[in-house]
């Protein structure tokens, strides 16, 4: 599958997909909706974008930076057709070269329990006791550059 990554800029139609694509894959089968106070507040991430050489979007990630000095990989969704196909992992060393690129020195990140294999092969290393987060068990996770 021929995949193309970039960024792309809050408040845009391609934003509007984007939130269609987490709300598919992270929030309605938890029965949950996005509060549109907290969506308000995500022009200060960075969505990084999968498509398809059709340019249907296929995968979405947020970067956001801490006041640590690292950034936090979030939001993390790929299409359910296309997982388990390699986006994902595709995904991620384009948001760590994006990470590298801007001198960060650490991702990280909250992995929803069912995940935590998949970042574990992207190595990403677990730290501390699991916990709740949108109603699921949570791993801290993180990896440095
Ligand atoms: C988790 C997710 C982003 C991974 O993306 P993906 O495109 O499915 O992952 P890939 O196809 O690149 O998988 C890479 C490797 O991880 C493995 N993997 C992926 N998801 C896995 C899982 N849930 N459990 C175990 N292994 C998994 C794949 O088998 C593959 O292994 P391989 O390299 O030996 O073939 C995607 O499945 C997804 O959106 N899941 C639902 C939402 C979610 O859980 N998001 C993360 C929240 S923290």
């Amino acid at each position: 599958m021929e995949l193309s990554f970039k960024e792309i800029e809050f408040g845009t139609e391609e934003y509007d997909r984007s939130i269609d694509l987490r709300y598919e894959v992270l929030r309605k089968p938890l029965g949950l909706q996005y509060d549109p106070e907290v969506l308000a507040l995500e022009y200060q991430d960075h969505h990084l974008c999968a498509y398809t050489e059709d340019h249907l979007l296929i995968g979405v990630l947020l970067m956001s930076e801490k006041e640590n000095g690292n950034v936090k990989m979030r939001q993390f969704a790929v299409k359910p057709e296309y997982q388990g196909q390699g986006v994902g992992s595709a995904l991620v060393a384009f948001a760590e070269k994006w990470a590298r690129d801007r001198h960060f020195h650490r991702i990280e990140l909250h992995a929803r329990f069912m995940a935590v294999p998949f970042y574990l092969k992207q190595n990403y290393m677990i730290e501390g006791e699991e916990f709740i987060e949108v109603t699921i068990l949570h791993r801290f996770m993180y990896k440095d550059l």
